[in-house]
């Protein structure tokens, strides 16, 4: 999967729109889990929404592409989602998703809906039985299909939505902040889960959104950190969570994981501030006025990419430190011949 230049806005007249995706690029890779990470409000649902074709005014869609399975979507304001784009090829974990859950309906039920909200030629006696062997074969009780949301555990429910909304055996899994009201036992249940449906080709690839760092050092192959409205670093997890290079990542990385006290030495405490008001995001990188290592040019000029689509800082500091040991490393060179 891949998306190249995304943008999504917010209508928020009189004011300008809110520019809540604005030039996002990330592809994920069969087999891959990429975590995108971030503060509230920097844009991560409404990627999500992006990518599932599920905007709804007053989100629009501004431009960029999605490539999927060889089919590439241009992202217009007007566009339809192409029939099974949503469920079968991109299936959408929402945030919230518990609350779908009808309070008065078995669970057997939320599976007809699903399922047959997607392919309609699949009858509901064959949508249950999908889903009792899909169980079954995760070592999940059957007899959930017959509960009611409230018979069962808050971290039950969690894995049970997560099952039947990949009953269709989609090519991507959005899941948006899973595991924020489950506690930890349930959480690394849940994580288990996701990575057996990868494993056993139930889902192609998956893009797991969370505010914690620490939690998608543990399940993510890659992360994407993401800032008012942008990707400013992506990159392998070891590089993320130890030899982060944006400073926004630094601070993210002090203020959710705990560093040695070595590493902390170099590092930003805390993030300081709120992030903008995406009406009125700030000039350059948006970062600038959050940032201790801001210089003239950050409030100027956007910084550039540095690295290649999958693994890149956006950072005019960045690009300064990897200057200046280009120039050590001919120097060096020029003395050693
Ligand atoms: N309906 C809306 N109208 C206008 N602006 C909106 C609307 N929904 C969200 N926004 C704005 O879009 C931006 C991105 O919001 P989004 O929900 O995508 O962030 P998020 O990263 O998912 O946050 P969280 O971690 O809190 O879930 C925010 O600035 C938010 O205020
Ligand atoms: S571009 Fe400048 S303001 Fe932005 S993160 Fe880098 S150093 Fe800080
Ligand atoms: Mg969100």
């Amino acid at each position: 999967m891949k998306i190249t230049h995304v943008r999504a806005y917010y209508k928020a007249a009189p004011d300008p729109d809110v520019k809540a995706v604005d030039d996002v690029s990330l592809t994920i890779e069969e087999g891959e889990v990429v975590g995108i990470a971030g503060e509230s409000g920097c844009g991560k649902s409404t990627l999500a929404s992006v990518i599932s074709l599920t905007t709804k005014p007053p989100l629009y869609l501004k431009g960029g592409t999605l490539e999927l399975d060889g089919e590439v979507i241009q992202l217009t304001r007007e566009l339809k989602a192409p029939d099974g784009w949503n469920g079968l090829k991109v299936a959408l974990l929402p945030q919230r998703a518990l609350n779908s859950l009808n309070p008065t309906a078995r669970i057997a039920k939320f599976v007809v809906d699903v399922v047959r909200a997607h392919d309609r030629s699949i009858k509901p006696e064959q949508a249950i039985k999908m889903a009792q062997e899909r169980l079954e074969f995760l070592q999940l009780p059957p007899r959930v299909l017959d509960s009611y949301p409230h018979q069962l555990s808050g971290g039950m429910r969690q894995r049970v939505v997560a099952v039947i909304s990949t009953l269709l055996n989609p090519n991507l899994l959005i899941a948006d902040e899973p595991t924020s009201a489950l506690d930890v036992s349930s959480q690394k249940q849940l994580m288990l889960l996701l990575r057996q449906l990868l494993a056993n080709g139930f889902i192609k690839r998956i893009a797991f959104i969370t505010h914690d760092l620490p939690l998608l050092s543990n399940i993510a192959d890659r992360i994407a950190v993401m800032y008012a409205g942008k990707f400013i670093e992506v990159g392998v997890t070891s590089q993320i969570v130890e030899h982060p290079r944006h400073p926004y990542t630094h601070a993210l990385i002090s203020s959710t994981l705990d560093p040695s006290p070595e590493v902390r030495h170099h590092r930003l405490e805390g993030i300081k501030g709120t992030p903008p008001d995406l009406r009125w995001p700030p000039a350059g990188c948006r970062f600038n006025p959050r940032c201790p290592l801001v210089m003239d040019i950050c409030a100027r000029e956007e910084p550039p990419v540095i690295g290649d689509e999958n693994d890149f800082a956006l950072c005019w500091w960045f690009q300064q430190q990897k200057e200046k040991r280009a120039a050590a490393g001919q120097l060096k060179e020029a003395e050693a011949k």
